[in-house]
């Protein structure tokens, strides 16, 4: 198990990046830096994935970078071979568990229901993805279950952006989110970094 060093109290919002073409990886990171968001989640869902972690591992030294969708055991080695700082997984098993943490890597695993979390807790994790976050019942599940399990910290994640994300971020138990919202599709389609800076901008200044 390994939630150290802590995930949550980095940034505000996690960007969650699928990048399409290798080429985009590293504008998109600095993009991000510029923005003020050292920090993106890369997640493993193109053939590029590995080959964009790299890039940016190598080219963007200032920003964290880290593998998501790890939903497969063997991609936890892949991602930290590429040079992934940390893991996300949208679920929980015990054998992608038990490969996350032979990486030696922090990484949030991904709870739904309040009797993953408690599998999760037991095992020794307090810093936990919720994924998908508003499809599970969204900040009203997460600001139920504070009181019966304090211990749990959250990263929500699946459905937030500008309209909710205040929502989330107000809860005693959201230390930050994830979210695609900072990098749309169509922003990336046209290269258009300053944009992605300025959306990165307005996530960089919320409060938690
Ligand atoms: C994901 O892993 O897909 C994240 O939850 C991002 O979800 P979003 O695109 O709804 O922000």
């Amino acid at each position: 198990m390994t939630n150290s060093p802590s995930l949550l109290d980095r940034v505000p919002v996690i960007p969650v990046v699928v990048v399409d073409d290798l080429g985009d990886a590293v504008p998109i990171a600095r993009a991000l830096v510029a923005g003020g968001v050292p920090m993106i989640e890369l997640t493993l869902r193109t053939s590029c994935a590995l080959g964009a972690i790299e890039a940016i591992a190598s080219d963007v030294p200032e920003i964290c970078v880290g593998a998501g969708t790890v939903v497969e055991p063997g991609q936890a080695a892949l991602a930290a071979r590429a040079g992934a700082q940390f893991l996300v997984s949208p679920g929980s098993t015990e054998s992608l568990l038990k490969a996350m943490t032979d990486t030696g890597l922090p990484h949030l695993p991904g709870a739904a229901t309040v009797s993953e979390v408690l599998f999760l807790l037991e095992r020794g994790y307090r810093e936990l993805k919720f994924f998908p976050a508003e499809a599970s019942g969204g900040a009203k599940f997460l600001g139920a279950i504070h009181s019966p399990v304090p211990a749990a910290r959250f990263c929500p994640t699946g459905g937030i952006s500008k309209s909710n994300v205040g929502d989330y971020l107000a809860l005693p138990n959201v230390g930050c989110v994830g979210g695609s919202w900072l990098t749309p599709t169509e922003a990336v389609k046209a290269k258009d970094w300053d944009r992605i800076a300025g959306l990165t901008r307005e996530a960089a200044g919320l409060a938690r």
